[in-house]
């Protein structure tokens, strides 16, 4: 199968191009390159430096390459940065995905899959979070990407178009292999930070709330390894290919670990003290999110392979090491 994957530059995305690759399909990556890295491209993959959003590269693309799916990553997800520029964030996402859709359906590719989060469910009330949950994002982050799932909904109704949108939760780790990693300069995610600490890159991880009503009084939140990620991208691929119907499904494993737990693990895993600073909430945070993953594994049959914060951890931590800047 001949696949575009958006984004392919960046974190999640340059895992995907890999996982592809693996299971022999061909790829081609479109990305900016504005926050992407050109060196975590997979050698085989063919590379088109430009905005996935720019739909006459795209047009010719998907047709020079005989593209059968696309898989859109392309996109920002720095939520701060959303509230302080949020028609950036519906530019970067909801327009570019607008355009990208439109692209798609004029040269006939009716598959996509599409890399939501779970920001659309904004303060979830009940957990885990199922994908009934009312969707009520809280920053225009979580607003620009449920913006797209609906140009999604509207679009496979009324085309010859089908789609798989993917709500992620917390991704971490990096490729067991070493051959890409989490490299954005001023990365804000856990994980990734308190590795940083731990290696002396950052004075102290700032933990953001002790007062939450949790376990130990800090934020919990579902973290999965990018590897399973990237592998129930590949099953929603083979289920459009079967002739699936569009599906909106949650990703994460559906258990939490809160701050500490994190904290706690890293320092244990890679034999370092994380020095800790305790600040107050961060804005906008919720106190716990965790996913009910049932959907996806029951209509994928996805095994999760890495579900365990240690080696979630130790893969993060080895791909940080080789990285030089904080
Ligand atoms: C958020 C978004 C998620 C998005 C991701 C990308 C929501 C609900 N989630 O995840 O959809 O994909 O950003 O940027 O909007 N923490 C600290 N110290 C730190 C960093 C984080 O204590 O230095 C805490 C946070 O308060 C939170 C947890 O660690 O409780 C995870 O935070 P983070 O890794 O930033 O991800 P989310 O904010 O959960």
């Amino acid at each position: 199968m001949s696949v575009l994957v958006t984004g392919g530059a960046g974190y999640i995305g340059s895992h995907m191009t890999h996982a592809l690759l693996d299971r022999g399909d061909d790829v081609v990556v479109i990305d900016n390159l504005a926050t992407g890295v050109r060196a975590l491209v997979a050698e085989r993959a063919i590379f088109v430096h430009g905005n996935a959003g720019d739909a006459d590269l795209v047009g010719k693309v998907l047709k020079e390459h005989k593209v059968n799916a696309v898989i859109h990553f392309a996109g920002s997800v720095v939520v701060p940065d959303s509230v302080s520029d949020p028609l950036a964030y519906y530019g970067n996402n909801t327009q570019t995905s607008r355009n990208l859709i439109d692209a798609c359906i004029k040269a006939g590719v009716d598959r996509f899959v599409f890399s939501s989060t779970a920001a659309v469910y904004g303060m979830p009330e009940v957990m885990p979070v199922v994908e009934a949950s009312p969707t009520v994002p809280i920053n225009p982050y979580g607003r620009s990407k449920l913006m797209t799932e609906w140009m999604l909904e509207d679009a496979a109704r009324a085309h010859d178009f089908r789609y798989v949108a993917l709500r992620y939760f917390n991704v971490a780790g990096a490729d067991p292999k070493g051959r890409t990693g989490q490299s954005t300069p001023r990365a804000t995610h856990l994980i990734k930070r308190a590795c940083q600490a731990a290696l002396g890159r950052v004075e102290a991880l700032d933990i953001f709330g002790t007062d939450y009503p949790t376990k130990d009084g800090t934020g919990v939140r579902d973290y999965i390894h990018v590897s399973d990620l990237a592998n129930a991208h590949v099953h929603a691929l083979d289920h459009l290919e079967m002739g699936g119907e569009a599906l909106t499904l949650n990703c994460g494993y559906g258990h939490g670990f809160s701050v500490r737990e994190v904290v706690d693990t890293v320092s244990r895993v890679v034999g370092a003290r994380v020095p800790t600073r305790e600040v107050p909430r961060r804005a906008g945070d919720p106190a716990a999110v965790v996913a009910d993953p049932t959907r996806l594994k029951q209509l994928f049959q996805w095994q999760p392979k890495h579900d365990n914060l240690d080696e979630i951890v130790k893969s993060a931590f080895a791909w940080e090491r080789r990285l030089n800047s904080p």
